[in-house]
């Protein structure tokens, strides 16, 4: 049988880089600031949280977030996500189990079905639960009081949730791309935990090349610790860094070979745009979501893509970035 929850100390081990406390979580000092606030009225109160909901795109630290918010509250966690609720039945489980106080956090809340998402209304607004017992003429109607409880739902798509779910979050963060220094302390944290030497330098050269993502950063971090070690080089200097992603193809921008192929295939094959996105997830070889939900949202921040109605669009910068002149490209030169 499919595990539909996971009651955990954490959300995973993250390879024991995931920050456990708010002071650990580097970077979006506005989130950890409201988040911090709320937390500490609560506590002050004797009440539980108010019903968190964590957005932007994936590896920014919405899951991390969760956790955190669940070890300042000195509460458990318990760690489920939207596909896996799948009938009004299994969330009701899920609520009932859980004790007072604690933080349900559901991830990809966008993709709870409507039944489901029927039975969480009550659930997160007044701890109750109505349920029908039996079927036709002879059906009752039960409610069911539940533990106060904090509900923590991350999307990386805000727009999919229905108005009415979003209502009943009293709390709503979004999280942004980190900005070159943030990313440059979870680089030199995360070294300190795998006891790898970097310098300040060698951290910015790879906080650079990490689309802005703490997840990109630790996996580049590792990715160039192999390197440094394979070369039986002891110290992640700038020039050994800017070797090893030249080695992995990241490029200065971060970019890797999917990025470029998809940037290519707009210029290249459909003359700059406009693309459909399926048009442009098939030649490529990637599902729509992907596309979309991870490789799409850098390249539209830098500047490199743009949207419009009819599809998707490769800007000026892309065309540089590739070493290809843009449409118009001198005119533009000259102003
Ligand atoms: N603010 C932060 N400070 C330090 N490390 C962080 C931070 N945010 C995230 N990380 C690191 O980045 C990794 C990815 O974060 P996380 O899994 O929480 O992202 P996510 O937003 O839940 O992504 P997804 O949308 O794919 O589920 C974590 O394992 C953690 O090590
Ligand atoms: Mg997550």
């Amino acid at each position: 049988m499919k595990q539909k929850v996971q009651v955990t100390a954490g959300p995973g081990s993250g390879g024991g880089l995931r920050p456990r406390w708010l002071k650990e979580y580097l970077g979006q000092e506005r989130v950890k600031a409201a988040i911090g606030l709320c937390i500490e009225a609560a506590r002050r109160r004797g009440e539980v949280l108010d019903h968190v909901l964590l957005y932007g795109p994936p590896g920014l630290g919405k899951t991390t977030l969760a956790g955190v918010i669940a070890n300042e509250l000195g509460v458990g966690l318990r760690v489920t996500s939207g596909p896996a609720i799948e009938r009004p039945g299994d969330l009701a489980a899920i609520l009932t189990n859980l004790a007072p106080g604690e933080v349900l956090f559901i991830d990809e809340l966008h993709r709870l079905s409507r039944a489901v998402e029927e039975v969480l209304y009550p659930a997160m607004e007044d701890f109750a639960l109505n349920l029908v017992i039996g079927k036709g003429p002879g059906a009752r109607s039960l409610r069911l009081e539940l533990p106060p409880f904090t509900l923590v739902g991350a999307t990386t798509r805000p727009g999919r949730l229905t108005s009415p779910l979003r209502d009943r979050f009293g709390i709503s963060c979004h999280l942004d791309f980190y900005r070159e220094e943030e990313l440059v302390e979870i680089i030199l944290r995360s070294a300190r935990i795998l006891e790898v030497e970097v310098t300040v330098e060698g951290a910015q050269e790879i906080a650079r090349r990490s689309r802005g993502t703490p997840r990109v950063a630790n996996r580049l971090l590792k990715r160039v610790r192999d390197y440094a070690q394979v070369r039986g080089q002891p110290r992640i200097d700038p020039a050994l860094a800017r070797e090893a992603l030249d080695f992995l193809e990241v490029d200065e921008l971060g970019l890797e070979n999917t990025d470029r192929r998809l940037l290519e295939m707009v210029i290249i094959k459909f003359g700059g745009g406009p693309v459909g996105l399926e048009t442009l997830a098939a030649s490529i070889g990637e599902d729509t979501v992907t596309l979309e939900d991870v490789v799409e949202p850098y390249l539209l921040q830098r500047g490199l893509l743009s949207r419009t109605p009819r599809g998707r669009v490769a800007t000026p910068a892309a065309y540089r970035h590739l070493g290809l002149v843009p449409p118009g490209g001198r005119q533009e030169a000259l102003w």
